[in-house]
């Protein structure tokens, strides 16, 4: 029998040690180290791919081959990837349980109509996979499903089938025979996504891994797997409302920065290419406490509806609360109207949402944060067709922002008659090219002449 072994990895850096240590020799995070039982010596690895002794190469003489990449015939995921998958790369999607990564990459391959897609799924029979397909009612028959969790198994299957992209649901659920310890691990996580990571660049195969987060909200499994993987993506939401997110948190072969926006239906996911038209929402007479920001998200400009509530504190401490917006910001905004425009919002409750459940950091919302605050705080609507596009600074300075023109024309397609922009962003633009009226403002003080007297 082999000698049973128990060895400490690292959950952050993926080191190993004898023993448990309190903070990591290799990364510096402290309590990270978790145990393993490991019964086998791991001296080989699952993918034998040919293995060529790589050369130095003058940097010069590498040939560039432009990336070439897959279209998943999805324009909101293609964007999020930065134009369509990269052959030959390793991509991890994380979300919480029940978001929709099962569906969502299910109906990319199913969409895929002569690509050969190979599904891995070790959470669910191919009897599930077949009902899913059936209730989002595509058929694909170049799509294989294999329900599998061992690595050695799934690579001899991959031999056999030679897809041209591989998805794995869900890496936690794989294992190598190669380690003892239990699918999930650090180690058996970190085995798996090697061999796979190996497998793509050299066959040159896009693999797409579905990975599971902790209730913190990070991805399970060590950190090391973000660095090994080229692409992460974040796939979230609230549960509450049927739009779903899908956010690049790293990626090697494009920007970080863009969003893709679906609907959850019936029958899948939907994508929407048209964001702002459901993060306003319809009303036919005007509340207090909305206002509408021009914001861009990633290249794409979206207006948002932000609203808010100002109530009388119930109890001693008011209370500040924010949905999609961060808090810290919020309080800051709040002092500034407290301390430079003289309102008495430090005994009030302040309670924030941003529609449709997104989260949005970009500056631009902080004048519709603070005018949806006032509205609220005065109970006096502000005009549904009114929009705002600035940051506000510590004095209550209304500042300029970047992509004003985009953020106008989006506002005036969209049927708007005002935009609040700073005063000095008013120079780089040409009122002409807009039917809105452009308002253009220095100061809180005169947003809330303008809106409210
Ligand atoms: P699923 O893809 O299984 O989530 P994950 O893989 O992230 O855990 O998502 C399942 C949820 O989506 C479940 O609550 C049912 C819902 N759903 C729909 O609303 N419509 C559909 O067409 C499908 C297939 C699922
Ligand atoms: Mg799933």
């Amino acid at each position: 029998m082999a000698k049973t072994k128990v060895v400490f990895y690292c959950r952050n850096c993926g080191a190993q040690s004898s023993k448990w240590i309190g903070h990591c020799p290799s990364c510096g995070e402290w309590n990270t180290y978790e145990e393993e039982v490991i019964q086998k010596e791991n001296t080989r690895t699952s993918f034998q791919g040919a293995r060529e002794l790589s050369k130095p190469m003058a940097i010069a003489q590498i040939e560039p081959n432009n990336e070439a990449r897959f279209d998943l015939m999805n324009q909101e995921f293609n964007r999020v990837l930065g134009g369509g998958l990269v052959t030959g790369s390793l991509v991890l999607i994380g979300g919480e349980p029940g978001i929709g990564k099962s569906t969502l990459m299910l109906q990319v391959v199913l969409n895929l109509k002569g690509t050969k897609v190979l599904y891995v799924s070790g959470e669910e029979s191919e009897q599930q996979i077949r009902l899913r397909a059936e209730r989002i009612g595509m058929h694909n028959d170049s799509c294989y499903i294999l329900t599998e969790t061992n690595i050695q198994n799934i690579f001899q299957q991959i031999e056999m089938l030679k897809p041209h992209m591989v998805i794995i649901d869900s890496i936690q659920t794989l294992y190598t025979d190669i380690i003892d310890s239990s699918a999930g691990s650090i180690s058996q996580i970190r085995e798996c996504a090697s061999d796979l990571q190996r497998y793509a660049k050299q066959s040159n195969t896009p693999v797409v891994l579905i990975g599971h987060i902790t209730k913190d909200g990070t991805l399970a499994g060590p950190k090391v797997l973000e660095h090994m993987v080229d692409t992460v993506l974040q796939f979230e939401g609230d549960r509450n409302y049927g739009y779903r997110i899908l956010r690049a948190a790293k990626n090697r072969f494009g920007s970080t920065s863009e969003l893709g926006i679906f609907e959850m239906h019936d029958n899948g996911l939907r994508e929407v290419s048209n964001p702002s038209e459901i993060l306003v929402s319809q009303r036919d007479e005007p509340f207090s406490g909305i206002a509408i920001a021009s914001t861009v998200e990633g290249l794409r400009p979206i207006l948002i509806e932000v609203q808010a509530l100002v109530s009388s504190a119930a109890y001693g401490t008011p209370q500040r609360s924010s949905t999609g917006f961060e808090l810290r910001r919020l309080g800051m905004l709040l002092a500034v109207l407290e301390k430079r425009c003289g309102f008495r919002l430090g005994i009030k409750d302040v309670f924030l949402n941003i529609a449709g459940g997104i989260w949005v950091d970009d500056p631009a919302i902080d004048l519709a944060v603070v005018c949806a605050v006032l509205s609220s705080s005065e109970d006096m609507p502000i005009n549904p067709k009114d929009s705002f596009a600035a940051e506000v600074g510590l004095s209550g300075e209304i500042r300029p922002v970047n992509r004003i023109d985009q953020r106008i024309a989006e506002a005036d397609k969209l049927g708007f008659e005002r935009i609040f922009i700073s005063k000095y962003n008013q120079k780089s633009i040409d009122p002409k090219k807009f039917q809105l009226q452009i308002v253009p403002v220095a100061k809180i003080e005169d947003v809330f002449r303008l809106l409210f007297s």
